[in-house]
């Protein structure tokens, strides 16, 4: 052989060793990328299902269980529920995060619909495909598929033959309602009057909206008290009207012999009634209410028939009731 034969076959090993590196090397990279991509897929894989729970406040104890519900079946199924909302009430921003829901084309949207704002966004949504929940407040003229929540004008008959029986049918009556224009509310005050003003011994004397605040809650009970001295007995149809309503007849001197009756079983609710601050609770079940929206929601994704309104359990709760009312709780919780 001579040496430019010998130069020939060395560069055409060497070419092959190089190629065949470069083939070995190539296949090792592509079968890590796969391995890695498996990992990450299995890690952390996109759910079945993207869901938005859009509520009224987000720093509010009824709410927060509205939202621990709804997310308790992120470990039953493979869902991720976005529970969003304003920091304070504000229909506004509500309506911000229901467009963004939508643009961000998610599975479902559950709503509280606060107003009649809300129904031309609820039937955009659907348009678009996305099935639509009411939660807490419904908006039965819209295209939802489902409400689920209290019946708020059964609660408010409720609340008024409560205050009926626990009055003797003797009262002159404030109302601290949440807002006067939200339908949930214009709910329980109607259920509310239907009943106590079938009884000759009760007049309802003054009305006044707290915004939900506490703060709203107790200007508003305080001046009511100022302008009417009569007034013997408040109806609060929000969570923190209770608190509002104690604290001014407190600062007035007349919490003794004041009858109060208001929504929801937070705690600070509970604390009042045990002192006998308030009188009787409208209780509500916020948690399932969440928990609900989303099992009805895949539902009605999976095409299984659904009813039109599903209504949680509403009841009152007095003094009396509590030893009972606490073990239940820490039985279920
Ligand atoms: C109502 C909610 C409201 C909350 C605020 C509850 O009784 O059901 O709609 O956001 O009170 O206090």
């Amino acid at each position: 052989m001579n040496r430019k034969s010998v130069l020939y076959t060395f560069l055409i090993i060497f070419f092959m060793t190089a190629v065949g590196f470069s083939v070995y090397f190539y296949k090792q990279v592509q079968a890590d990328d796969l391995k890695m991509a498996e990992a990450i897929s299995t890690e952390n894989p996109l759910p079945d299902h993207h869901f938005v729970l859009i509520g009224e406040e987000m720093n509010h104890e009824y709410w927060r269980l509205v939202g621990a519900g709804a997310k308790k079946t992120e470990t039953m199924h493979d869902v991720v529920v976005e529970y969003e909302g304003p920091k304070r009430s504000n229909p506004e921003e509500q309506l911000k995060l229901f467009d963004m829901a939508i643009t961000s084309k998610v599975d479902g949207i559950v709503v509280q619909a606060l107003n009649e704002n809300f129904i031309p966004m609820i039937n955009r949504a659907v348009n678009e495909g996305i099935p639509v929940i009411t939660i807490d407040t419904d908006a039965d003229k819209s295209m939802r598929s489902v409400y689920i929540g209290t019946d708020n004008y059964q609660a408010g008959q409720l609340a008024g033959q409560a205050l009926v029986e626990d009055t003797g049918g003797n009262a002159t009556v404030g109302i601290i309602t949440g807002s006067l224009d939200n339908a949930h509310h214009r709910q329980r005050v109607q259920g509310f009057k239907d009943v106590v003003e079938q009884v000759d011994g009760i007049e309802i004397v003054a009305m006044e909206e707290s915004n939900i605040t506490r703060v709203e809650a107790e200007e508003k009970a305080y001046q009511m008290l100022a302008e009417h001295e009569n007034i013997t007995a408040f109806y609060g149809t929000s969570s923190y009207n209770g608190m509002g309503i104690v604290a001014a007849a407190k600062s007035l001197q007349r919490h003794d012999d004041m009858y109060v009756i208001t929504f929801d079983t937070i705690d600070e609710n509970i604390q009042l009634l045990e002192q006998g601050d308030i009188d009787a609770i409208v209780e509500q079940q916020p948690f399932e209410m969440g928990y609900q929206s989303i099992e009805i929601m895949l539902d009605i994704i999976k095409g299984r028939p659904v009813q039109d309104v599903y209504y949680t359990d509403s009841a009152i709760i007095r003094m009396g009731d509590l030893t009972n009312w606490k073990r239940k709780k820490d039985a279920t919780s």
